[in-house]
C-alpha cells in the first residue's frame, strides 16, 4: 500500500484541529517570536528535553546570546554551561557551530537546503524553522506528530510516508497554527496512552484507540527512555555538571561520576569536544 491509498488522513481536517487547537494553544513563550535564532535555539531544546525544563533556559540562553554572532564569540564553554540541566550536551556543541555558521552567512537560510547545511540541523529542525520562523507552508514530523499520523492511517509508516501524509495535509497558508495544533494535539490527546474521547478526528482515525497501538515501531516514533539512574548519560551529566562550576583533576573524574567506564565516557567527551584534558585537568572547551 502507497500513502496515496492510505486515506488522506487529516487531509479534510484543517478546520477540526484548527478549531480545537487554536482556542487551547499552549502558551509557550517561542510561540510569540518569528525571530529564526530564537525559534532554532527552541526547537534545539524541544527534541529531547520536556516544555518545563525549557522555558527558563530558552529564556537565559537567549538573554545571553540573543543572535547568533553573539553565540559564535562566546567559548563553547559557556554555551555548555548555560546548557547544563537540559542534558545531551552534544545539542550545544552543535548549536554553538550553526551559530558560527550563521554568522559567517550574514543571513539566515530560508530554505530547507540551506538550513540542512548547518551542523546538528536535521530534517525536523530544518522545517520547524521554515513553518514557526518563516511560516513556509511546509509539516514537522516530531515524535508526537509521526504517533498521530501512524495511529490516523492506522499502520506503522516509514519516515518517507509519515512525512508524505503530513505534507499532504498541511493546509495552504496556515503551516505555522496547523503544525503547532497538532504538537498540542500529540502532546496532550494522543499522548502514548491516548484520551481518544477527547480527540477532535478521532471519526477518521483507523485506530481511535481499538486493537494494538500502530504508533509502536512506526518510524519517529520515540520508544520509552532508558532508564536514567546508573546510566552512562547520568555519568557524563554528573561531569559536565561539576565542570560548569569548576575544574575537576583527571584522578579524580571516576568518583565524581561514579560509573564503572568513566575513563572511556571521558574519553568520548574529550574526543567529541565537550571537555578538554590538559596537564591531567579537565574542563569545559
Ligand atoms: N516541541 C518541539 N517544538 C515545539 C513547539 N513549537 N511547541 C511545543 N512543543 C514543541
Amino acid at each position: 500500500m502507497t500513502i496515496d491509498d492510505s486515506d488522506g488522513f487529516l487531509t479534510q481536517a484543517g478546520g477540526a484541529v484548527l478549531g480545537w487547537g487554536l482556542p487551547r494553544l499552549r502558551a509557550l513563550p517561542w510561540r510569540h517570536t518569528r525571530d529564526p535564532w530564537a525559534v532554532l535555539v527552541s526547537e534545539v531544546m524541544l527534541q529531547q528535553t520536556q516544555v518545563p525544563r525549557v522555558v527558563p533556559k530558552w529564556h537565559a540562553f537567549l538573554d545571553a546570546f540573543p543572535t547568533p554572532a553573539a553565540c559564535a564569540a562566546a567559548p563553547l564553554g559557556d554555551v555548555l554551561r548555560l546548557w547544563q540541566g537540559l542534558g545531551y550536551p552534544r545539542r550545544a556543541r552543535n548549536l554553538h557551530a550553526a551559530a558560527t555558521a550563521l554568522s559567517e552567512f550574514g543571513e539566515f537560510p530560508r530554505t530547507l537546503d540551506g538550513l540542512l547545511a548547518l551542523p546538528g540541523v536535521g530534517q525536523y529542525t530544518a522545517r520547524a524553522v521554515l513553518v514557526f520562523a518563516f511560516e513556509a507552508d511546509a509539516a514537522v514530523v516530531d515524535t508526537n506528530i509521526a504517533r498521530i499520523y501512524a495511529r490516523g492511517i492506522g499502520r506503522r509508516l516509514t519516515a518517507a510516508q509519515v512525512q508524505a501524509a503530513a505534507e499532504a495535509a498541511v493546509p495552504p497558508e496556515e503551516s505555522w497554527a496547523w503544525n503547532q495544533c497538532l504538537m498540542d494535539l500529540g502532546a496532550t490527546v494522543c499522548r502514548p496512552l491516548p484520551l481518544c474521547g477527547e480527540c477532535p478526528v478521532v471519526a477518521t482515525c483507523a485506530w481511535h484507540g481499538v486493537g494494538p497501538d500502530p504508533a509502536i515501531g512506526s518510524a519517529g516514533v520515540s520508544r520509552t527512555q532508558s532508564r536514567f539512574e546508573g546510566s552512562e548519560r547520568q555519568a557524563r551529566g554528573r561531569l559536565m555538571k561539576a565542570l560548569s562550576e569548576r575544574s575537576v583533576a583527571a584522578a579524580d573524574a571516576a568518583e565524581v561520576m561514579g560509573h564503572p567506564a568513566a575513563s572511556r565516557l571521558i574519553e568520548a567527551l574529550c574526543a567529541e569536544g565537550l571537555v578538554t584534558l590538559d596537564d591531567g585537568w579537565l574542563r569545559l572547551p
